[in-house]
């Protein structure tokens, strides 16, 4: 890239060799985004084309309406490379986290052959088109199986983050009312062995799951129940390794993702097949400039919605290599992830934020033995990524050659919808650039806003609730414009930055976490009157949370401490560890009663606390700066 003023912008040689490089697509999509999409999906495989591209019925919406498609024959048989040209191509590099086991490498044809032979097994245990399978997975290659096996069939997957707590498997599990869940015995995680199995078990409790098929890794001793479990290996023995797609209907459900709910449920958001293939097919073709030969490692698990689009399902319906990890990136050596790129000859390198903190806290020397030689292009994503971050990416692991793609997107958005494209910029730091063509934003009162015709990829609805769809996205601007819940702003080239969320929604090491579901958790405490958990900024995970709680009864404060760390863990997840607990007299509120949490947050970054007049207890947030500093 070189620079021209504060913009960055693409070099001839890479302008020229990139798939998207041309100016007018902006113009040419602006002008009529509808007939623009279809103009991209055309480009993919349908069994019946569409009779209507666009049918809006505020707050829902359809794409491709009528369209017959399977996202499987896509990737597979009907791939836009053509198949033959891709069957013997690596589909998936899988780098196992003990150095001393090999990497696992499928070939499209080998992917192709274990799914339809996972895809036979599930329909044997009677999955059919539109069943909710849970998959409660780490990052090993039967992740992706199990996906592409739900969607080879038709069935809607439901993958949970591996570590999430049983209880929130639970929540999940309940709510789509799955039937199969699919699992694994453990997996490695810094040299320790974590036993899912045991979670899985928890979490099935109390849910309509039938049968646990077991994925067998880390061989490690687990609780089984004849009657419900099967272990994988034994299940695909006998199954045929072909398989029909199920013919789907556009709109039809391809998958359902949990996000974090402000009262503490999740809110499970709603994918369709069509418009999601054809979003994450052109986003990952342009945005990250997929050629043949690319080979993209996504950082993300595919237990978050990064994971889903761009481990799983974009590079692989572009036909090129993805790579996937199953560890720490900084395990066992703090540079384990450079070593890796090289290892496998990476030439996309898409991370989060937190991550390119850490690699620089771990050592900018260390990351500097690394030429990175085949790195062409790097990507940033679930967090605003700081000037002094993007340029330490840019520079010591970009060697200020490859463009830096800082994606904005959302789990409720399938596909990334803001960045400046590779190939044509500009880039400037701390931005996230132009919205992808076809995308139409406009920002009001800092709010981030997303209009008619939206985008493919965006989600139907909650599953099960149309009530929080159309009060979290469609209510704060009339049901015909999409409310991000981002604050945003542009400068005067139109590349837009990213402020923050103007919700609870926290991002915890690109995590999407809310406050209220840890406020939930902690109240679930017998010795708790009430709490508020915020989130304060940290110097590596973007934020943490912290929470502030006021006790009853005589327990020893050190000792409820811990059991509300244990209840977080066990409620939420590890990562949703407050990192401090306050224990306080009374939380600051209004006259009519509500938690000021926006005052607390003031307290750890030194804004003014403005006038405290309104607050019923004013004097109360003196007293808990006094406790914040202790
Ligand atoms: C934030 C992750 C700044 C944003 C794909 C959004 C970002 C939320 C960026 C969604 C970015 C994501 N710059 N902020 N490039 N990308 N975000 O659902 O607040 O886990 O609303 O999806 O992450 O998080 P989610």
């Amino acid at each position: 890239m070189f620079k021209k003023g504060n913009l960055y912008f693409p070099t001839e040689k890479f302008r020229k060799s990139a798939l998207a490089n041309d100016k007018k697509i902006y113009q040419e999509a602006a002008k009529d985004p509808i007939k623009f999409w279809e103009k991209l999906a055309q480009q993919l495989f349908w069994f019946e084309k569409w009779e209507k591209a666009f049918v809006h019925k505020p707050p829902y919406f359809q794409w491709f309406q009528g369209g017959k498609i399977n996202i499987t024959s896509n990737i597979f048989e009907k791939n836009t490379l053509g198949f033959n040209k891709i069957k013997n191509k690596t589909a998936l590099i899988w780098e196992p986290e003990p150095t001393n086991e090999k990497p696992r490498i499928l070939t499209y044809d080998e992917l192709f052959k274990e799914v339809n032979k996972f895809a036979n097994a599930l329909k044997k245990l009677g999955v059919k088109k539109g069943d909710r399978v849970g998959i409660y997975l780490p990052m090993i290659p039967e992740v992706m199986i199990s996906m592409l096996a739900c969607a080879r069939i038709g069935a809607v997957h439901v993958v949970v983050f591996s570590a999430f707590s049983p209880s929130a498997l639970r929540i999940r599990l309940q709510d789509t009312g799955a039937k199969i869940l699919i699992t694994t015995d453990g997996y490695y995680r810094r040299d320790k062995v974590i036993n899912l199995k045991q979670n899985a078990d928890d979490g099935v409790k109390g849910t309509k799951v039938k049968k646990v098929v077991v994925v067998k890794r880390a061989g490690n001793k687990i609780p089984w129940q004849k009657d419900r479990n099967l272990w994988y290996h034994e299940l695909i023995k006998k199954q045929s390794d072909q398989c029909d797609p199920e013919v789907m209907d556009s709109e039809d459900l391809l998958f359902v993702l949990y996000t974090s709910g402000s009262t503490g449920t999740p809110k499970g958001t709603t994918h369709a097949c069509g418009g999601y293939t054809v979003q994450a097919y052109w986003t990952g073709k342009w945005i990250f400039d997929l050629h043949k030969d690319s080979i993209l490692w996504c950082t993300s698990d595919p237990g978050w919605v990064t994971g889903h689009t761009y481990t799983v399902y974009s590079p692989l319906l572009n036909g090129v290599t993805t790579l996937m990890f199953e560890g720490a990136p900084n395990w066992p050596t703090p540079d384990r992830w450079a070593q890796i790129i090289e290892k496998h000859k990476a030439t996309i390198f898409y991370t989060a934020p937190t991550a390119i903190r850490m690699f620089e806290k771990l050592g900018t020397d260390l990351v500097r033995k690394h030429k990175f030689e085949t790195l062409r292009l790097l990507g940033s994503v679930g967090e605003p990524i700081d000037e002094a971050a993007w340029k330490w990416y840019f520079k010591e692991v970009g060697k200020e050659r490859c463009p830096l793609v800082d994606t904005w997107w959302q789990t409720e958005t399938g596909g990334i919808l803001i960045t400046s494209l590779p190939g044509i910029g500009p880039f400037k730091p701390g931005f996230t650039g132009l919205p992808f063509p076809g995308v139409k934003v406009q920002i009001k009162q800092e709010n981030l806003l997303i209009l008619p015709p939206f985008a493919p990829g965006l989600l139907r609805g909650i599953y099960k609730n149309p009530k929080k769809y159309l009060e979290t996205y469609w209510s704060q601007y009339g049901k015909k414009v999409y409310f991000t819940s981002d604050a945003a702003y542009k400068d005067k080239n139109g590349l837009i930055r990213i402020v923050g969320r103007v919700d609870d929604v926290i991002k915890v090491a690109g995590h999407r976490l809310t406050t209220g579901e840890l406020e939930a958790a902690i109240n679930l405490h017998p010795d708790i009157t009430e709490c508020a958990v915020i989130g304060i900024p940290d110097k590596i995970k973007g934020e943490v949370p912290v929470a502030f709680v006021v006790l009853k009864g005589k327990k020893p404060e050190l000792k409820v401490k811990e059991e509300l760390l244990a209840l977080v863990r066990k409620q939420i997840g590890p990562i949703a560890k407050p990192k401090e607990i306050y224990i306080v007299k009374e939380l600051p509120k209004t006259r009519s009663g509500k938690i000021m949490r926006r005052i607390l947050r003031k307290l750890f970054t030194g804004k003014e606390l403005g006038d405290l007049s309104t607050l019923a207890n004013p004097e109360s947030v003196e007293a808990i700066r006094k406790i914040i500093k202790k």
